[in-house]
Protein backbone atom coordinates (compact mmCIF):
# COMPACT_ATOMS: atom_id res chain seq x y z
CA UNK A 1 0.00 0.00 0.00
CA UNK A 2 1.03 3.51 -0.45
CA UNK A 3 1.99 5.61 2.30
CA UNK A 4 -0.33 7.39 3.78
CA UNK A 5 -0.77 10.76 3.01
CA UNK A 6 -0.65 13.89 5.95
CA UNK A 7 -2.38 17.11 5.62
CA UNK A 8 -1.85 20.09 7.71
CA UNK A 9 -4.22 22.85 8.11
CA UNK A 10 -2.68 26.07 9.11
CA UNK A 11 -4.64 29.24 9.89
CA UNK A 12 -3.75 32.57 12.50
CA UNK A 13 -5.51 31.16 15.68
CA UNK A 14 -6.38 27.40 15.02
CA UNK A 15 -9.80 28.70 16.15
CA UNK A 16 -11.60 29.75 13.20
CA UNK A 17 -10.57 28.23 9.70
CA UNK A 18 -8.26 25.32 10.06
CA UNK A 19 -10.12 23.48 12.52
CA UNK A 20 -12.92 23.81 9.82
CA UNK A 21 -10.68 23.10 7.13
CA UNK A 22 -10.10 19.47 9.26
CA UNK A 23 -13.56 18.57 10.00
CA UNK A 24 -15.00 19.14 6.14
CA UNK A 25 -11.60 17.59 5.39
CA UNK A 26 -12.56 14.41 7.43
CA UNK A 27 -16.36 14.58 6.47
CA UNK A 28 -14.80 13.89 3.00
CA UNK A 29 -12.57 11.55 4.17
CA UNK A 30 -15.50 9.42 6.03
CA UNK A 31 -17.66 9.89 3.15
CA UNK A 32 -15.43 8.23 0.81
CA UNK A 33 -13.65 5.26 3.23
CA UNK A 34 -10.17 7.24 2.64
CA UNK A 35 -9.69 7.51 6.52
CA UNK A 36 -6.28 4.92 6.26
CA UNK A 37 -4.95 6.30 2.95
CA UNK A 38 -5.24 10.16 4.18
CA UNK A 39 -5.13 11.77 7.56
CA UNK A 40 -5.28 15.47 8.61
CA UNK A 41 -4.68 18.14 11.48
CA UNK A 42 -4.49 21.55 11.85
CA UNK A 43 -2.57 24.34 13.73
CA UNK A 44 -1.95 28.23 14.27
CA UNK A 45 0.86 30.41 12.74
CA UNK A 46 0.34 31.89 16.84
CA UNK A 47 -0.17 30.26 20.08
CA UNK A 48 -2.64 33.41 21.16
CA UNK A 49 -5.65 30.54 21.26
CA UNK A 50 -3.11 26.97 22.44
CA UNK A 51 -5.37 24.59 24.46
CA UNK A 52 -8.60 26.60 23.24
CA UNK A 53 -11.43 24.31 21.47
CA UNK A 54 -12.46 26.23 18.47
CA UNK A 55 -14.33 29.44 18.25
CA UNK A 56 -18.27 29.26 19.74
CA UNK A 57 -19.20 30.97 16.58
CA UNK A 58 -17.34 28.89 14.16
CA UNK A 59 -18.39 25.83 15.91
CA UNK A 60 -22.47 27.06 15.38
CA UNK A 61 -21.88 28.06 11.64
CA UNK A 62 -19.96 24.43 11.42
CA UNK A 63 -22.61 22.09 13.45
CA UNK A 64 -25.69 23.45 11.04
CA UNK A 65 -23.89 22.22 8.16
CA UNK A 66 -23.22 18.70 9.95
CA UNK A 67 -19.81 19.59 10.99
CA UNK A 68 -18.74 19.03 14.51
CA UNK A 69 -15.49 21.10 15.22
CA UNK A 70 -13.32 18.92 17.77
CA UNK A 71 -9.50 20.12 17.55
CA UNK A 72 -7.71 21.91 20.45
CA UNK A 73 -6.11 24.78 19.47
CA UNK A 74 -1.82 24.24 18.51
CA UNK A 75 0.41 26.30 17.15
CA UNK A 76 2.83 25.48 13.84
CA UNK A 77 5.79 23.35 15.52
CA UNK A 78 7.86 24.05 12.16
CA UNK A 79 10.90 20.86 12.96
CA UNK A 80 8.13 18.37 13.59
CA UNK A 81 5.11 19.54 10.98
CA UNK A 82 7.31 19.31 8.34
CA UNK A 83 8.35 16.52 8.86
CA UNK A 84 5.42 14.95 9.65
CA UNK A 85 3.44 16.18 7.29
CA UNK A 86 3.28 16.37 2.93
CA UNK A 87 1.06 19.38 1.79
CA UNK A 88 0.68 22.04 4.41
CA UNK A 89 -1.67 24.40 3.82
CA UNK A 90 -2.32 27.76 4.40
CA UNK A 91 -5.80 30.02 4.55
CA UNK A 92 -4.31 33.32 3.08
CA UNK A 93 -1.55 35.26 2.09
CA UNK A 94 -0.17 35.89 5.63
CA UNK A 95 -0.95 32.40 6.69
CA UNK A 96 1.27 31.17 3.33
CA UNK A 97 4.19 33.99 3.95
CA UNK A 98 4.53 32.77 8.05
CA UNK A 99 4.90 29.37 7.00
CA UNK A 100 7.84 30.28 4.37
CA UNK A 101 9.52 32.17 6.97
CA UNK A 102 9.21 28.95 8.93
CA UNK A 103 10.70 26.31 6.04
CA UNK A 104 14.49 25.26 6.69
CA UNK A 105 14.75 23.86 2.94
CA UNK A 106 13.33 23.89 -0.52
CA UNK A 107 11.68 20.44 0.41
CA UNK A 108 9.59 21.85 3.03
CA UNK A 109 8.52 24.81 1.08
CA UNK A 110 7.82 22.53 -1.78
CA UNK A 111 5.12 20.99 0.74
CA UNK A 112 3.48 24.64 1.06
CA UNK A 113 0.20 25.67 -0.50
CA UNK A 114 -2.95 28.01 -0.07
CA UNK A 115 -5.89 26.50 0.47
CA UNK A 116 -7.67 28.52 -2.29
CA UNK A 117 -4.79 26.63 -5.14
CA UNK A 118 -7.82 23.47 -4.41
CA UNK A 119 -10.39 25.46 -5.65
CA UNK A 120 -13.00 24.41 -8.19
CA UNK A 121 -15.07 27.24 -8.43
CA UNK A 122 -13.86 30.85 -9.42
CA UNK A 123 -13.54 33.75 -7.13
CA UNK A 124 -12.13 33.20 -3.84
CA UNK A 125 -8.14 33.87 -3.67
CA UNK A 126 -8.14 33.10 0.08
CA UNK A 127 -10.37 31.90 2.98
CA UNK A 128 -10.83 35.25 4.65
CA UNK A 129 -10.47 35.89 8.39
CA UNK A 130 -14.29 36.00 9.57
CA UNK A 131 -12.90 36.78 13.79
CA UNK A 132 -14.28 40.28 13.66
CA UNK A 133 -16.67 39.80 11.40
CA UNK A 134 -20.57 38.95 11.60
CA UNK A 135 -22.12 35.84 10.01
CA UNK A 136 -21.83 35.63 6.69
CA UNK A 137 -17.95 35.77 6.98
CA UNK A 138 -18.37 32.11 8.75
CA UNK A 139 -20.48 30.81 6.48
CA UNK A 140 -17.98 32.09 3.53
CA UNK A 141 -15.70 30.11 5.13
CA UNK A 142 -17.32 27.07 5.20
CA UNK A 143 -18.63 27.64 1.83
CA UNK A 144 -15.06 28.07 0.60
CA UNK A 145 -13.69 25.58 2.17
CA UNK A 146 -16.70 22.94 1.10
CA UNK A 147 -15.10 23.21 -2.62
CA UNK A 148 -11.62 23.45 -1.78
CA UNK A 149 -11.83 20.30 0.22
CA UNK A 150 -13.06 18.68 -2.28
CA UNK A 151 -10.66 19.98 -4.97
CA UNK A 152 -8.28 18.86 -2.05
CA UNK A 153 -9.10 15.47 -2.29
CA UNK A 154 -9.44 15.11 -5.61
CA UNK A 155 -5.65 16.35 -6.09
CA UNK A 156 -4.46 13.62 -3.47
CA UNK A 157 -6.26 10.54 -5.47
CA UNK A 158 -3.93 11.63 -8.71
P1 LIG B 1 -8.46 31.85 12.61
O1 LIG B 1 -9.23 33.16 13.12
O2 LIG B 1 -7.08 32.29 12.20
O3 LIG B 1 -9.30 31.42 11.45
O4 LIG B 1 -8.46 30.87 13.76
C1 LIG B 1 -8.69 34.05 14.06
C2 LIG B 1 -8.68 33.71 15.39
C3 LIG B 1 -8.19 34.60 16.33
C4 LIG B 1 -7.70 35.83 15.92
C5 LIG B 1 -7.70 36.16 14.58
C6 LIG B 1 -8.20 35.27 13.65
N1 LIG B 1 -7.21 36.74 16.88
O5 LIG B 1 -6.83 37.85 16.49
O6 LIG B 1 -7.18 36.42 18.07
Amino acid sequence: MEKKKRVLFVCLGNICRSPSAEAVFNYLLEENGLEQEIECDSAGTTAYHEGEPADKRMQGHAIRRGYRLTSISRPVNPKADFDAFDYIIGMDDNNVWDLKKMARNLDDLRKIHKMTDFATLNGHHSVPDPYYGGADGFELVLDILEDTCRGLLNELQK
